[in-house]
């Protein structure tokens, strides 16, 4: 049965949950007729899992189908440009509604594609991870990476819906399974102490792959993201709370040049960071961190990076799209299941917070 959940801000658009991907053809008939033209953009892992049965659906409409090579380097204008000219290839023009289907490099590539073409096309998530399924297909972010930084070329653009089956989950591997878990985790200790114990309670499960068990975490890691994008959708206020870890984990990636640590345990050690900073502060106690640090560690996540320069990570945290005015602004966890937007954190502590996690 599909669970309908609607994201009110913006344009307003709805999650569609539990769908299945043969089922999207019936939908999108309804919705647009018969005579639209889709441009299905996926990868070719993504593809050989899971187009054929999304495209069964979708047999007496006009699909054209652009694969791109897996992986975050595909986050980039140079992709953009060479899904222009397929697209015109395809004679896509801002009719032709794009069909997102992959994780979240796919969802913000094509997103981001969707929102420049023509000065805008419309288009649909179909998240096949974890991660995108909880956090990237939510809240309308699109965006490719540029050398000097993650995402820093983006726009806010809705999509027209978000169709998700969690049955795509069954093929991902573990060790993607892990980086959507670092992001529950992280919803966990923004908002609900609740799932943060469902997590603790269920690990086993969780690492068992009880797919049941997942889809309930899951139905609980989106809902706090889709309270917080309704309620502050241009990242504002609130919706900082969601960069929990990313300050640190994005200054990791992009010393690694988005080649080593994978963004899920870049996320899983600014965790380990933000914590260790908030307990300097008595933010959290003794307890609390170890049980942050420990439910990340029973997901397999990491809570130390290798050793990099610290003052150079500092560097990168500088060019933090949150920072303002010059001044670091980090989220900092505050108990289990609240956290809180710190603009005065100095480098001192930042530094400081670094040494913990790096051995
Ligand atoms: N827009 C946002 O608000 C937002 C939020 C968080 C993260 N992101 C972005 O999301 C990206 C990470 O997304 P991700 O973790 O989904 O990574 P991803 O899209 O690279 O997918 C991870 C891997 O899993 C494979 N895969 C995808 N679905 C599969 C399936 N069902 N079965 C088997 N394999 C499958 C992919 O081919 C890839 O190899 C980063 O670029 C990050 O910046 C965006």
């Amino acid at each position: 049965m599909i669970q309908r959940i609607d994201v009110s801000r913006g344009h307003g658009y709805p999650l569609l949950l539990g769908a299945t991907l043969d089922e999207l053809g019936g939908h999108l008939k309804t919705a647009y007729g018969t005579s639209g033209h889709y441009l299905l953009i996926t990868n070719d892992v993504v593809a050989g899992y899971h187009a054929d049965k999304l495209l069964d659906g979708m047999k007496d409409l006009k699909t054209d189908l652009i694969t791109v090579p897996d992986g975050e380097q595909e986050k980039s204008l140079d992709r953009i440009s060479k899904l222009t000219e397929q697209a015109l290839q395809f004679k896509a023009d801002r009719d032709t509604v794009v069909l997102a289907l992959g994780g979240g490099v796919i969802g913000d590539l094509s997103g981001f594609f969707a929102s420049i073409f023509m000065r805008g096309m419309r288009y649909i998530h179909i998240p096949t991870t974890l991660l995108s399924q909880i956090d990237s297909s939510i809240g309308g972010k699109v965006a490719v990476n540029h050398p000097s930084g993650k995402n820093l070329l983006g726009s806010f653009y809705a999509p027209q819906a978000v169709w998700t089956d969690f049955d795509t989950l069954q093929t991902l591997p573990w060790q993607e399974m892990r980086n959507g878990l670092a992001e529950t985790i992280k919803h966990a200790l923004v908002a609900d102490p609740d799932l943060f114990e469902f997590i603790e309670e269920h690990a086993d499960a969780i690492k068992g792959l009880d797919y049941k068990i997942i889809k309930e975490m899951s139905l609980r890691s989106l809902a706090v993201k889709v309270k917080i994008v309704t309620e502050d959708e241009k990242e504002k206020g609130n919706r900082m709370l969601l960069n929990l870890g990313h300050s640190f984990g994005h200054a990791l990636e992009t010393e690694e040049a988005y080649q080593g640590v994978m963004h899920g345990e870049g996320v899983s050690i600014g965790i380990a960071a933000a914590a260790n900073l908030s307990r300097e502060r008595g933010l959290v106690n003794d307890k609390q961190l170890d049980r942050i640090l420990n439910l990340l560690m029973k997901m397999d996540l990491p809570t130390t990076a290798k050793a990099h320069d610290r003052a150079v990570l500092l560097g990168h945290m500088s060019a933090d799209k949150k920072n303002k005015a010059g001044n670091k602004v980090l989220i900092l966890p505050v108990g289990i299941g609240r956290s809180v937007i710190a603009a005065d954190c100095n480098d001192e502590e930042i530094l400081r917070a670094w040494e913990k996690v790096i051995i």
